[in-house]
């Protein structure tokens, strides 16, 4: 079994109201096999054996599909690989001697509730203004009796894919939650189910986005670069669309 030793640079902090800091350790003998999250627990296991208060950090599935876990990795969130979340992040992707920054999802909307922990209620109360379907559709239907061309269905699920991490909102220099809002907007907006409500939903969720401290596109990708589920900004443009429409009809 490969191992390796490391230097961890980590952002600690009490409370949302008490400043942080930058505080290092070092690990030794980290299996390269080990996820990011697994060299984590090691490192908390180590601190509670010296009586030293553990990182706190979010987590659940630790298989990409949660949502939960996040935090930025040497500058780049969810870490150095495409379209991963940071607990599917590897240890082989470092080598020994290495040094690595890990420091909380930063964004004005998402205060920082303990070390790597951020508050992304925000991200849910975008959802409660609108981002489901309240229509009663019955049972479930036969597969094929509402037909849906499949490209309309491919981009639907393609927006379906946002797990609501964050990762976009931290990395824009803006602080915009748009990739987020419009994978649910351009999803929702494409498929049938979504019609009755749609111009109240893309006016509801954008007012409650700005409402809620984030920041405005300025198209500099950032969001999609390190999004780990492959969310394109071309939902955003849908997003601007449907809200243009939805403004100049609903009055
Ligand atoms: S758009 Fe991507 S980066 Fe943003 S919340 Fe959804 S999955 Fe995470
Ligand atoms: S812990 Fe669920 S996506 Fe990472």
């Amino acid at each position: 079994m490969a191992t390796i030793n490391l230097k961890l640079e980590i952002w600690r902090q009490k409370n949302t109201d008490s400043l942080g800091q930058l505080e290092s350790y070092e690990l030794e003998n980290i299996s390269t096999d080990s996820s990011f999250l697994e060299m984590l627990d090691v490192l908390n296991e180590k601190l509670t054996h010296e009586g030293k208060e553990p990182v706190a950090f979010d987590h659940d599935c630790r298989e990409g599909i949660c949502g939960m876990c996040g935090a930025v990795i040497n500058g780049i969130a969810h870490g150095p690989e495409k379209e991963i979340t940071l607990c599917q992040l590897h240890m082989r992707n470092f080598s020994s001697g290495d040094t690595i920054v890990i420091e909380p999802f930063r964004s004005k909307a998402f205060p920082i509730k303990k070390d790597l922990m951020v508050d992304r209620s925000a991200l849910d109360r975008i959802i409660q203004a609108g981002g489901y379907v309240s229509t009663n559709t019955g049972a479930a239907v036969d597969g094929n009796s509402i037909p849906i061309p499949s490209q309309v269905a491919e981009l639907a699920m393609d927006a379906a894919a946002c797990i609501g991490c964050g990762a976009c909102v931290a990395s824009c220099p803006n602080g915009a939650a748009m990739l987020f809002t419009s994978a649910k907007i351009s999803q929702l907006s494409l498929l049938p189910q979504g019609q009755p409500e749609r111009k109240t939903r893309a006016i509801s969720m954008i007012e409650t986005m700005d409402r809620e401290g984030f920041g405005s596109c300025t198209n500099e990708r950032e969001c999609e670069a390190v999004c780990p589920k492959g969310i394109s900004i071309r939902n955003i443009a849908i997003m601007n669309r449907e809200y243009l429409k939805a403004i100049l009809t609903e009055g």
